[in-house]
């Protein structure tokens, strides 16, 4: 199912280092959000919240509510595991496990949460390799390991491996940073299709990747270093990039920054 998120006041914390304050906006459903912002604004931090991989970090902790279609999801009563699986995260480097098999990278999620069909496996391997826009390059090799891909081609691998487990959510933090052009217009391809059935939160230094990709972009700043940082403006993607209403938006954006 695909789901809303809505955060409420949220901080964010690194033992005592403040790296985020008050963050309130709401991510649609199948709809892509971009966040923007110079570096250590905290961006990274805000989407690792989304799906409590910040608390993996020692002393790092969230305030505030982060709810899943009404449901917080840092309420006592949540699984951690469960919400990664609910609201999956695809990272800046490609990250298979490089001599695993390419299906098998695609369903280590599910043979971990216990599934040993072969055949319900090899359906989830073939659909979500689809749903990556990968199968065709691949379907020939699936035995072959992950870490043989392209670059590009590894990061539509952890896309698949993402998908496999069906979650309502996905984060990207700079997804296409590491790749080539023409991989970086595949994957943007990719997650104009993957939004008509998912919701999904995309980091990005790329202003025209957030302009091309995006529905709504979030413009996130720091004070100074060593302050937290803050969500300054967040609207529809045409407004951000023609018509922002904050004067730092706009330097940002037009490349005068700092
Ligand atoms: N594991 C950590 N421990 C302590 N502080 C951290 C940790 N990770 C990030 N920070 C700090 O939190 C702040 C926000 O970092 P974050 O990585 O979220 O920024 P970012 O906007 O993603 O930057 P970039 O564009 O460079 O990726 C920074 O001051 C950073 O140094
Ligand atoms: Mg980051």
């Amino acid at each position: 199912m695909v789901k809303r998120l809505d955060l409420k006041d949220v901080n964010i914390y690194y033992s005592a280092f403040h790296a985020v304050s008050d963050v309130t906006m709401s991510v649609p459903p199948r709809n892509v959000t971009a966040f923007i912002g110079p570096s250590g604004c905290g961006k990274s931090t805000v989407l690792r919240s989304l799906n409590r991989m910040h608390e993996v970090t020692p002393g790092a902790r969230v305030e505030g509510s982060i709810l899943l279609d009404g449901e917080d999801i840092y309420a006592a009563d949540v699984d951690a595991v469960g919400v990664r699986r609910t609201i999956g995260m695809v990272f800046q480097r490609p990250n298979p496990f490089p001599t695993m098999s390419i299906k098998d990278n695609v369903v280590a999620g599910l043979r971990l949460a216990g599934v040993k069909d072969k055949k319900k496996l090899d359906e989830v391997a073939e659909r979500s390799l689809r749903g990556a826009n990968l199968w065709n390059e691949v379907k020939d090799r699936l035995d072959k390991p992950g870490g043989g891909l392209s670059g590009g081609q590894q990061q539509r691998l952890c896309i698949a491996r993402a998908i496999a487990v069906e979650p309502d959510v996905l984060l990207m933090d700079e997804p296409c940073s590491a790749l080539d052009p023409i991989s970086t217009l595949a994957i943007e391809d990719l997650i104009t299709e993957l939004k008509q059935n998912y919701t999904i939160v995309i980091v990005t230094h790329n202003m025209q990747q957030a302009a091309r990709v995006s529905d709504q972009t979030a413009f996130f700043n720091l004070e100074a270093q060593g302050k937290p940082g803050r969500l300054i403006e967040i609207d529809d993607t045409e407004t951000i990039f023609s018509n922002p209403k904050v004067k730092a938006t706009e330097d940002y954006i037009s490349g005068r920054f700092g």
